[in-house]
C-alpha cells in the first residue's frame, strides 16, 4: 500500500492554493471556479468522463516505519493477555478525554452494557434513546433488560432532538443515552439540564465521537459515563475494542470487576476465600489490541484538525446547491470527529431524481456516499426481546403489547431523515481540499442534470 503522508504541513500546502487563491476570486463558495475542470459536461452515468478516478485515502492506515515496533514487542514477550499496555492505552485516553478513569474493553457495545448494569439499569426501567443510532445503542440497552424509548431525530444537527425529551421521561425513565452520531455532539448542555431536573442518568454513546467537543470540554464526559468504539472503520481503529470513561471511581472499580469475572478490584473488595464479588464476565482488551491502539491515538488529534477543517470546506461549497442541506452544529461546538459527513437530500431540488439513483451518479463520478441508517426504531428485534422469556418475567403483558409501544413509539422527523440521508466516509475527509472540491462539482454536475439521470 503506497505510504501517504498526511501531516498538517503537507495538507496545509496541498490546499493553499484552491482555497486560498480561489477565494479570493469567489468569496465563500471558492474553488468551483477556480477549478480549471467544466462543470457543465456530461454526467459519467450517462456516458460523461469520470469527475475524479483518483482513489481516496485509504482506512485503516498502517505505518510499518512507525506503528509497528510496539505491536511486534508485545508479540515476542509472549504476554498478550491484559497487562501493561492496555494499562498504558487507558491512561492515555483517559488523559486524553479529561477523566479521571479510562476502562478499555472488548468493543463499544459491550462497553455500553457495562456502563448500563454497573450504573443499575435492569428489568423495569425505560431509557431514553435516538433512533438515529447504529443498532448496538439499542440492543445494549435491551441487554440490560430495560425497555428503549425513542426520543425523535432533529434532523438539522442528526442527533436527538433534546426539545423532545422531557414529554417521553414517565416514573420508569432511569437514564438518557445520547448518542453523538457521526461523530457530530448531542445538545449535551440541554440533555444535562434535562437529565438534572429529572433526577436521570446519563450514559453518552460517543462511540463515533472521539475529541469532538462542547466549550472544549470532550464528549464522553459530560454524562455518568462515555462510552467509545475502537472497531476497524472508527477514527481510532484497532479491528475492535471499547472504552468507558468517567470520574466516578467506585463505578470504574465495579466496571473493571465486571468486565474481569466480577472478581475483587479496587473499591471492590475481596480476600482469598470470596474474590468474585460481584456478577461478571470477560471482556478484556488484549496486549497486542491496546499497541494498536497507541500508534493510531498518535494521529488522531491532527486527523479530528483535518477532519474538521475539510469538513466546514465542503459545506462552504455545497450547500449553496439547491436540494443539499449539510448537517448542522450546534452552537458551543468547538469540534466534531466527523466519523462521517452527512448532508441531507431534497429531491424535490433534483427533480424528482430519488436518492439512490443521486447515489448512483455520484459514485459514476468516482465519489463514494452511502444512504446511512434505517428506522432503528420499527424493526423486528424489539418485537423479538419482548417474547424472550426475561421480558416476560420482568413486564406486563400490557407493557410488551408491541402495537401499542410501536404507537408510542414513532419518529416522524427521523423517518424522514432516513429518507434523506446522505453519508461521505471519515477517511474521505483526510484527502485534501481539492478533492472535496471533486465532491462538490459531481453533486452540483448532477443536480444540473437531474432531469436527464432521471429520464436514464
Ligand atoms: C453509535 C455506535 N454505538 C455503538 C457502537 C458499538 O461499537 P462496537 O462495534 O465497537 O461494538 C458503534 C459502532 O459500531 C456505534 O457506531
Amino acid at each position: 500500500m503506497a505510504k501517504r503522508n498526511y501531516s498538517r504541513r503537507e495538507f496545509v500546502r496541498q490546499n493553499s492554493l484552491a482555497g486560498l487563491g480561489a477565494a479570493i476570486a469567489m468569496g465563500v463558495s471558492p474553488s468551483l471556479l477556480a477549478n480549471p475542470k467544466p462543470l457543465s459536461d456530461l454526467p459519467a452515468i450517462l456516458g460523461g468522463q469520470k469527475i475524479r478516478t483518483k482513489s481516496w485515502p485509504k482506512w485503516p492506515i498502517w505505518d510499518p516505519a512507525t506503528d509497528e515496533e510496539r505491536v511486534i514487542q508485545v508479540l515476542r514477550s509472549g504476554i498478550w493477555s491484559r497487562a501493561g499496555v492496555v494499562a498504558e492505552f487507558e491512561k492515555k485516553w483517559a488523559e486524553t478525554i479529561g477523566t479521571k478513569r479510562c476502562l478499555a474493553l472488548v468493543n463499544g457495545t459491550n462497553s455500553l452494557i457495562t456502563a448500563l448494569v454497573q450504573l443499575g439499569i435492569g428489568g423495569g426501567d425505560e431509557v431514553i434513546v435516538p433512533p438515529y443510532t447504529f443498532i448496538a445503542t439499542v440492543a445494549a440497552i435491551l441487554q440490560t433488560g430495560a425497555i428503549p424509548v425513542f426520543v425523535d431525530t432533529d434532523p438539522e444537527t442528526f442527533q436527538i432532538d433534546p426539545g423532545k425529551i422531557e414529554a417521553r421521561i414517565t416514573p420508569r425513565t432511569k437514564a438518557i443515552l445520547p448518542v453523538h452520531i457521526l461523530g457530530l455532539p448531542a445538545d449535551m448542555i440541554r440533555i444535562m439540564a434535562i437529565a438534572k431536573k429529572h433526577n436521570l442518568l446519563v450514559v453518552e454513546d460517543a462511540c463515533q465521537a472521539w475529541l469532538a467537543e462542547i466549550d472544549h470540554k470532550k464528549m464522553g464526559t459530560f454524562g455518568n459515563a462515555g462510552c467509545f468504539s475502537f472497531q476497524n472503520s472508527k477514527n481510532i481503529p484497532i479491528g475492535e475494542g471499547g472504552a468507558i470513561v468517567s470520574d466516578n471511581e467506585a463505578f470504574m472499580d465495579r466496571c473493571y470487576s465486571y468486565h474481569n469475572y466480577g472478581d475483587a478490584y479496587g473499591t471492590v473488595i475481596g480476600n482469598v476465600n470470596s474474590d468474585t464479588l460481584i456478577l461478571g464476565t470477560k471482556l478484556r482488551m488484549t496486549e497486542y489490541q491496546a499497541a494498536i491502539g497507541l500508534a493510531q491515538l498518535k494521529r488522531l488529534d491532527e486527523q479530528t484538525t483535518i477532519r474538521n477543517e475539510n469538513a466546514a470546506y465542503l459545506s462552504a461549497q455545497i450547500k449553496a446547491i439547491p436540494g443539499i442541506l449539510p448537517y448542522r452544529l450546534y452552537d458551543k461546538v468547538t469540534r466534531a470527529a466527523f466519523h462521517l459527513y452527512p448532508f441531507r437530500y431534497k429531491k424535490e431540488e433534483f427533480k424528482g431524481l430519488s436518492r439512490d439513483q443521486f447515489l448512483k451518479a455520484l459514485s459514476a463520478e468516482g465519489i463514494p456516499a452511502s444512504s446511512g441508517y434505517t428506522q432503528l426504531n420499527k424493526m423486528p428485534y424489539i418485537a423479538d426481546a419482548f417474547k424472550t422469556k426475561n421480558f416476560k418475567l420482568m413486564y406486563s403483558s400490557d407493557m410488551l403489547d408491541y402495537n401499542k409501544y410501536m404507537e408510542h413509539n414513532q419518529c416522524p422527523a427521523n423517518d424522514t431523515l432516513c429518507e434523506e440521508a446522505v453519508w461521505f466516509e471519515q477517511s474521505m475527509l483526510l484527502a485534501g481540499k481539492s478533492d472535496m472540491d471533486d465532491i462538490a462539482m459531481a453533486i452540483d454536475r448532477i443536480h444540473k442534470n437531474a432531469d436527464k439521470i432521471k429520464a436514464k
